[in-house]
């Protein structure tokens, strides 16, 4: 049987009210300053079974669990002098945190990883949410498994409709890009797991040493983390092609029924022709990034074709969802 799906406004009752549903093991789709998640008590196993189930996402894919106030971090985790000193810098934010977990977190949350992601998210209706309930709350993105992330409640509504009973509708996602994933299980060796609005720069500054990118290397021993940080992911179901540059004026030589996706506004538009921000800004384009690829995915283009971002930080946090999408498998 599908359930109603209702979407709730941030009034203070309807705050009260999503709480409690929380507090009952229910599931609510809940805006970040990333992307929207879909949220249930990570303490509560039967919750956090449905949230796999609502997006169709294998279990060996493990959540985020996000919190409200530092205590919590002791609580369900091992925390580090780095974790310490990136919390303090970057918490209400898009940072994620790999950190030893404590029994008190389910095996189902950590897809059975004996580490567990921890964030502390920025946007005020999701904090009063996790202030109402106090509790800690799973939430992976609140998208079916392997497409595009939600950044409006519309796009949850389009995906989970039928499937989770409360969306909270925070309005437009500010950044648009998934959190920072930074891997501390050895404090000494930070690693980015996955690029995001807050790049290996500003990390590395705060710890003070270098920040290493990708999959830590098999010969240090660790258990694999992020399982779920598959190849092909944030998948349009239109065919998506990303070049390096596309010059003004390449989609000239092409059929008319592919869209061209570019970085800022050509000199000569066309209908099938877009452009994330018309400056090229990237703040913008990132925040864009998903609406528009929802928009052409559903616009009955045979293929689409997008330009990557240029330099790094945010660019590479854009241009690893992007290569993500045109990946075959
Ligand atoms: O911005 C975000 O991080 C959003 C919002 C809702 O907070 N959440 C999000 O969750 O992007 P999700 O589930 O779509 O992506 C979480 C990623 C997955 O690829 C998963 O493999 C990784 O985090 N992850 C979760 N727990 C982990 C763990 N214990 N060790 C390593 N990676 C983990
Ligand atoms: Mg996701």
């Amino acid at each position: 049987m599908p359930l109603k799906t209702r979407t709730y406004q941030g009034s203070p009752r309807n705050l009260s009210r999503l709480a409690s549903a929380l507090a009952r093991g229910e599931l609510v789709a809940v805006p970040t300053e990333t992307v929207y998640g879909l949220a249930g008590n990570a303490l509560n196993p039967a919750a956090c079974r449905a949230i796999f189930k609502a997006k169709g996402r294998p279990t060996a894919d493990p959540l985020i669990v996000h919190i409200h106030a530092l205590r919590q971090v002791e609580a369900l985790a091992v925390p580090n002098e780095a974790s310490e000193k990136l919390a303090a810098a970057f918490w209400p934010g898009p940072l994620t945190l790999i950190l030893p977990k404590r029994a008190i977190v389910d095996d189902l949350v950590t897809s059975g990883l004996p580490s567990v992601a921890l964030r502390m998210p920025a946007h005020p209706l999701f904090r009063r949410l996790l202030r109402g309930c106090d509790l800690p709350l799973a939430a992976p993105s609140a998208n079916r498994f392997g497409y595009i992330s939600p950044t409006t409640a519309a796009h949850v509504k389009a995906g989970l409709a039928g499937r989770v009973r409360h969306i909270l509708d925070g309005g437009p996602c500010l950044l648009g890009l998934e959190s920072t994933i930074v891997d501390l299980r050895q404090p000494a060796k930070p690693r980015i797991l996955r690029p995001g609005p807050l790049s290996a720069a500003q990390i590395s500054k705060i710890l003070g040493c270098e920040v290493h990118t990708g999959r830590p290397p098999s010969h240090e021993g660790l258990p694999q983390v992020a399982p779920g940080l598959l190849k092909r992911h944030y998948s349009p179901r239109t065919p998506l092609v990303v070049h390096e540059r596309i010059p003004e004026g390449a989609w000239h030589s092409r059929p008319r029924n592919e869209a061209w996706l570019l970085l800022c506004r050509p000199a000569k538009p066309a209908a099938n022709v877009f452009c994330l921000d018309p400056r090229g800004d990237l703040r913008a384009a990132a925040r864009h990034l998903f609406a528009l690829l929802r928009e052409l995915d559903s616009g009955g283009y045979t293929r689409i074709h997008a330009e990557l971002a240029p330099g790094t930080g945010l660019a590479d946090a854009i241009n690893d969802r992007l290569r993500r999408a045109a990946a075959k498998d």
